[in-house]
């Protein structure tokens, strides 16, 4: 028997996205971003979100279908992201994801969306070694798991205790002016930098911050760092080396990050970690976590930068895991959950 095939849906936040999946291999990916509709307003406007994804489902999923050189009928199962996420955007997939899952009288997965950007690496570099390490770096959260089983056993063992990684990098990058989503424009601008010019604080990293928050992150330190330091800048009449502080700025998150995540592997006796959320796309954060890596003897799993950012894929992906795993199907009364704890694979 062939391995099952499964639609992903995810609608989480600014992007309308779905992925066919034949088990672990991808077959379509096809996202629709209202990025643009938010960029002028310095985030994402929940309501713009909701409607941009109710606008571009059924175009999305029917793209998906066509480049997968599948009939929907052939589907074997839904899975569709139930949460975290703003609440508006999470119903327009999830109705999506029900109404085809009733239609088509096929099962509905409902999969936990930071799950997806842990689980996503598999399309890539095959099946996950158990137990692994998972650094998780998006824009709403910031945590390092131990993965036992990515379909029934993840612990979260760290997160950020203010902002997470990404939610700094775009506060960092309107300071900087740099405009919206920040990340990618941070990581461009850090290339022309020196990230040795300006020593911003590494969050919860002293000696006694370790005893209780070993494994957690706080970035609120380093972006207000950032912000007296521009001002500084600018009250003295001298211009913001906008490059310098960029480098500089990445370089403190990247190295604290790099080195808890190290850490962690090392205390759980863990020998893979595997890189996931829109900041894994972080090209400073890649190298760094490489580099340490192989001096730690740990080996590193990190997907593409497409596949780090929301996508559909991720979603079918974890919905593969759950049906090879058994796990039983969601209900077609589940809700979407807009604060799902990351140990909640599925609902
Ligand atoms: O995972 P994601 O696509 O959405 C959430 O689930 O939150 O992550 C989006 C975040 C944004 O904060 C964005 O600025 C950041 O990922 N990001 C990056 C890069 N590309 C995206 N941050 C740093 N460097 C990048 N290259
Ligand atoms: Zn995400």
């Amino acid at each position: 028997m062939s391995d099952p095939l499964i639609l992903g849906i995810e609608s989480s936040c600014d992007e309308t996205a779905v992925g066919i999946v034949r088990g672990l291999t991808l077959l379509s990916n096809e996202v629709a971003s209202s990025v643009d509709e938010h960029a002028r307003y310095g985030g994402v406007v929940p309501e713009i979100a909701s409607r941009a994804h109710l606008e571009a489902m059924w175009p999305t999923l029917t793209r998906a279908v066509d480049k997968a050189g599948i009939d929907l009928s052939e589907v074997d199962a839904i899975a569709v992201t139930a949460g975290p996420g703003l609440m508006g955007a999470l119903v327009v997939g999830l109705s999506a994801a029900k109404a085809l899952a009733y239609v088509l009288n096929k099962p509905l997965y409902g999969v936990n969306h930071l799950i997806g950007h842990v689980g996503v690496d598999v399309l890539e570099h095959g099946p996950l070694p158990k137990p692994s390490m998972a650094l998780l770096v998006s824009g709403g959260h910031t945590s390092i798991l131990r993965v036992d089983d990515i379909a029934t056993d993840v612990t979260e063992i760290g997160s950020t205790i203010d902002d997470a990684a990404g939610e700094a990098y775009d506060k960092v990058a309107r300071l900087l002016g740099l405009g919206y989503p920040g990340g990618p424009l941070i990581d461009r601008m850090a290339a022309e930098g020196d990230p040795q010019a300006i020593a911003f604080p590494r969050g919860l990293s002293t000696r006694r911050d370790l005893i209780r928050h070993r494994f957690d992150f706080s970035f609120s330190g380093a972006k207000t760092a950032v912000a007296r330091w521009v001002e500084l800048c600018r009250r003295d009449g001298k211009e913001v080396p906008v490059a310098d502080v960029a480098a500089s700025f990445q370089e403190a998150v990247a190295d604290v990050l790099t080195a808890k995540a190290v850490d962690a592997c090392q205390t759980h006796e863990i020998d893979t970690i595997l890189l996931g959320g829109g900041v894994a796309a972080n090209s400073r954060l890649r190298s760094l976590l490489a580099e340490r890596c192989e001096q730690a003897g740990i080996a590193v799993r990190q997907p593409r930068p497409g596949l780090c950012t929301d996508n559909g894929a991720m979603i079918a992906a974890v919905g593969a895991h759950l049906v090879a795993a058994g796990v039983s199907p969601s209900s077609l009364d589940i809700s979407a959950d807009s604060s799902l704890p990351v140990s909640r694979v599925s609902v």
